[in-house]
């Protein structure tokens, strides 16, 4: 059977389809191959949200082709995911190298399409459609076949977003939001689990809005209506459950957080990413009641400007966002927050940067992001008038990156002599004698350890810090 590789770019959700792309073919027979230049089949799954992302793939692919057709002509190439669903067959025009394009609702055909290759059946397939029930396909993983055992694992809740900010592509790559239902989420975390998973992350482009369009939402409302039939006057788009008085005043995304929580042996839920204004009181108080919810929010923030969150439809204000952050840290005082921030919106004046520096001052992100503002094909703010000169957006780049290393190193800092919780992953990427863990607020620490640590939860007492990295201290670990 051939061999494959899979080289992925972009966010987790990324990572976690071509896990499940490679848990489909290893199924089918197929082996992992340990790099390019020797696998019988190379998949690029790719990223658009920002232009360098797209041509990194583009200039891999090209040097594949170059190098390695020359040599081998049979080996199939690919790509898989969003730049695949953005561009289609324009990749195959560009690349005539190219063999396979498989969009983000089609990745469980992958070893159909390639058999078809393989077979000589077809010589170039291109399939970007939608697939209805696509959101539930994304469900295998990889932990049967690796030698070792991940404690940690990805799943996928939900696929799209309805949101629409005005600089980001993410709706035309991933489609219209759907979700899976929360007895099947729950199904796949409790095999997890009895795997030996102890920690879970929900994964989905928004995933605070999950369950908000079909099923799940419409079944919480009816019953919200049932219940309390006169409440539903304010809202004529959606059946809000929410502004339904008693009972059901959880969003689905909380009662899924909750049901997710049941599950016996698993230690920590996390989950990415959320939108800003999916932090409804349900939420919060939520991170007050459930303990296997670690203190860690990630709140793309993306500026501190009103003037620029509005142009980016957002959905929240500056002191809106502030406010969360606050009753965040009420019920959870030691949780770790960080951001997404864009620098250079097109129209970001001077003043605007300034609110977002200041912004960053007040919250004291633990990290932030950054990016510098890339116009994306058919979104809004590419056919703004005033996009700003590239000098100008790395200059504020620098500014805001000075400011948020400086706020992060003095927070990570302040860990040294403190004890920390942390789930050991296992062995660190860059130095073998070192093992990984998290905190519950999600800082990387590293100590001196070995395999025997892999999945036990442990007090690690801090001792120097590296950049955004803690160091724990050996010696005391069996403490
Ligand atoms: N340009 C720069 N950054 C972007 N992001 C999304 N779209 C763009 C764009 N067009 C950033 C946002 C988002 C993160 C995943 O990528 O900050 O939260």
């Amino acid at each position: 059977m051939p061999s494959v590789y899979i080289k992925t770019y972009g966010c987790q959700m990324n990572e976690r389809d071509s896990e499940a792309v490679a848990a489909q073919l290893l199924a089918k027979g197929y082996s992992l191959a340990a790099s390019e230049h020797v696998a019988d089949v190379v998949l690029l799954n790719t990223c658009s949200v920002r232009d360098n992302a797209e041509q990194k793939a583009i200039n891999k692919m090209e040097n594949i082709a170059g190098d390695i057709r020359k040599n081998r002509p049979g080996v199939v190439l690919g790509f898989l995911g969003c730049m695949a669903q953005s561009r289609g067959k324009e990749l195959i025009d560009r690349l005539p190298d190219v063999d396979l394009v498989i969009g983000t609702q089609k990745f469980h055909r992958t070893a159909e399409y390639l058999d078809e290759i393989l077979k000589g059946k077809r010589d170039k397939i291109v399939d970007t459609a939608e697939e209805q029930g696509s959101e539930g396909t994304i469900r295998e993983h990889l932990l049967n076949g690796n030698a070792t055992k991940s404690v940690t694992a990805f799943v996928s809740i939900m696929q799209g977003c309805n949101q629409y900010c005005t600089f980001c592509i993410v709706p035309y790559t991933r489609g219209e939001e759907r979700s899976r239902s929360i007895e099947d989420i729950v199904a796949e975390c409790r095999q997890l689990v009895g795997q030996g998973v102890k920690e879970i992350t929900l994964l989905g482009q928004i995933v605070t809005s999950y369950g908000r369009r079909g099923d799940v939402w419409t079944a919480a409302a009816s019953e919200a209506r049932r219940r309390f039939s006169t409440d539903n006057a304010a809202d004529t788009k959606a059946p809000s459950p929410l502004r339904s008085a008693g009972a059901l005043q959880k969003t689905p995304f909380v009662q899924l957080i909750e049901a997710v929580h049941e599950i016996e042996g698993l230690e920590r839920i996390r989950f990415t990413s959320p939108h800003p204004k999916g932090y409804g009181d349900d939420l919060v108080e939520a991170y007050g009641r459930l303990p296997k919810l670690v203190e860690h929010g990630h709140l793309p923030v993306q500026s501190g400007s009103d003037r620029v969150l509005k142009l980016m439809h957002r959905g929240y204000t500056r002191a809106r966002f502030l406010e969360i952050i606050g009753k965040l840290r009420a019920v959870r005082p030691g949780i770790g927050i960080t951001s997404d921030i864009i620098v250079g919106f097109p129209g970001e004046t001077e003043e605007d940067f300034k609110q977002t520096l200041s912004l960053v001052d007040e919250v004291e992100f633990d990290n932030a992001y950054l990016f510098k503002y890339s116009p994306r094909k058919d979104t809004p703010a590419a056919a703004m008038l005033d996009q700003l000169p590239e000098e100008l957006i790395e200059e504020r780049h620098a500014r805001l990156l000075d400011r948020v290393n400086e706020i992060g190193r003095r927070k990570y800092e302040a860990f040294i002599g403190r004890q920390v919780q942390i789930l050991v992953e296992g062995p660190s990427k860059k130095n073998e004698a070192r093992v990984m863990g998290h905190t519950r607020c999600n800082k990387i620490v590293l100590f001196d350890g070995s395999e025997r640590h892999r999945g036990q939860i442990m007090d690690v007492r801090v001792t120097r810090t590296g950049s955004f990295t803690l160091y724990g201290d050996p010696a005391i670990v069996n403490l």
